[in-house]
């Protein structure tokens, strides 16, 4: 299977392309133009998301696209950068014919079945009026991926540790399921990496932490 990795060139990249190797797929990487990021087993696709082509070229022939997109620098840009990325994405996808989009997501960009969970809420409410841009941007791509038409799933998280897996996960809605904060990136690459094969969370955005 061929796989499509953004957001691949952060932290939670260096696990996600672990897991897909360590399962054998073959992965593609698209890295922003600037980036010095290199990796001897995967394909690397460097380019602007303004740029359709280029982004075709890297999810072409893919059985599904994982993204770790997200806010990184502080400050955030304007415009929404991370929002028109996924936005870029999804149209690339359906040109490609490609429907299958695990990206990570955060409590910040809230359910609509979430309960009330105030670990995850008093942060959301930090974020959103200490830096409205990443809340705008965060809460933007969620809303881009809802409405995508794809198959998605998003995966959300709280606080990520780079730390191994424990493989004993909390999964499911905040204020439903009891969560702590954290969770280990490597668990995160293996969740996303299990979506591939199931439909469980297809068009729902399970929050997931370490028990
Ligand atoms: N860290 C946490 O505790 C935490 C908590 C909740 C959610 N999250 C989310 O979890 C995901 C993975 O986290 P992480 O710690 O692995 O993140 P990270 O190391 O900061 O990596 C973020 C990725 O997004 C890309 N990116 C950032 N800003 C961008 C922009 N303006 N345009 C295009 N690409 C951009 C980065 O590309 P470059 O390498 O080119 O910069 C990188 O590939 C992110 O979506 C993050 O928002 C993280």
């Amino acid at each position: 299977m061929k796989i499509t990795l953004f957001g691949a060139t952060g932290k939670t990249g260096i696990y996600l392309i672990q897991e897909g190797l360590k399962r054998g797929f073959e992965i593609t990487v698209f890295a922003r133009s600037n980036s010095q990021f290199e990796h001897p087993d995967v394909q690397i696709v460097r380019g602007d998301f303004t740029n359709q082509n280029l982004l075709r070229e890297a999810i072409r022939d893919s059985d599904a696209v994982l993204s770790a997109l997200g806010p990184a620098n502080i400050p955030h840009p304007n415009g929404i950068p991370i929002t028109k990325a996924t936005d870029a994405i999804i149209s690339a996808m359906k040109l490609e014919g490609l429907d299958r989009l695990v990206a990570i997501s955060t409590g910040t960009a809230v359910d609509p079945d979430d309960g009330i969970d105030m670990k995850i809420w008093l942060p959301a409410q930090l974020i959103k009026f200490t830096m409205p841009k990443v809340y705008k941007d965060i809460v933007g791509m969620a809303k881009t991926i809802r409405a995508s038409g794809l198959n998605w799933t998003m995966v959300r998280v709280a606080l990520l540790k780079s730390i191994p897996a424990s493989n004993r996960l909390n999964v499911g809605l905040y204020g439903h399921v009891k969560h702590n904060l954290k969770i280990s990136r490597e668990d995160v690459a293996k969740f996303m990496f299990d979506q591939i094969l199931t439909s469980e969370f297809v068009n729902k955005a399970p929050g997931i932490s370490t028990q």
